[in-house]
């Protein structure tokens, strides 16, 4: 069993599109481990995107990434990263499949309405960024 980290970005949730897009991941087969709804300072949306420090579109993504609500999840699955990524389809939504996330929810390359880990060792950096142990135990 494999866990992924999740968010609903900004663009999404300030259009009313959470429910949908949790629903598409329940409809899917990935279990919702866990959930919370916070709003991004600029300290900490840096530190998330640490590895994009040096990319051009860096200040614009943490900008984007702190307008406003986030919907932060855990998911869980067989193959959860990568069905994950499948769903939520291309970084870019002007050229991702309709049926994908980002196709139906996204408006470009930056505002893409889903964020994904791409690997294991980002998914566990990525869940303890967000989430405490407590919060992800099965008690
Ligand atoms: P994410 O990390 O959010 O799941 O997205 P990703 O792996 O598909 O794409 P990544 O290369 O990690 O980029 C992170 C986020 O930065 C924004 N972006 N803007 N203006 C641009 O050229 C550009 N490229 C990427 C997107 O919001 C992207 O999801
Ligand atoms: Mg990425």
């Amino acid at each position: 069993m494999e866990r992924t980290f999740a968010i609903i970005k900004p663009d999404a949730v300030a259009a009313g599109h959470a429910g949908a897009i949790i629903a598409r991941i329940q409809d899917s087969g990935l279990r919702l481990v866990a959930a919370k709804t916070l709003h991004l300072t600029k300290a900490q949306a840096e530190g998330f995107y640490y590895v994009h420090r040096e990319r051009p579109f860096f200040g614009s993504l943490v900008t984007f990434m702190t307008e406003g609500p986030i919907v932060a999840m855990v998911l869980e699955g067989e193959g959860a990263i990568r069905r994950w990524r499948d769903l939520m389809g291309p970084t870019d939504a002007t050229k991702a499949p309709k049926d994908t996330l980002r196709g139906t929810f996204g408006t470009s390359i930056e505002r893409n309405a889903t964020h994904g880990s791409d690997a294991p060792e980002t998914a566990a950096y990525e869940i303890g960024f967000f989430f405490s142990g407590l919060e992800l135990a099965d008690l």
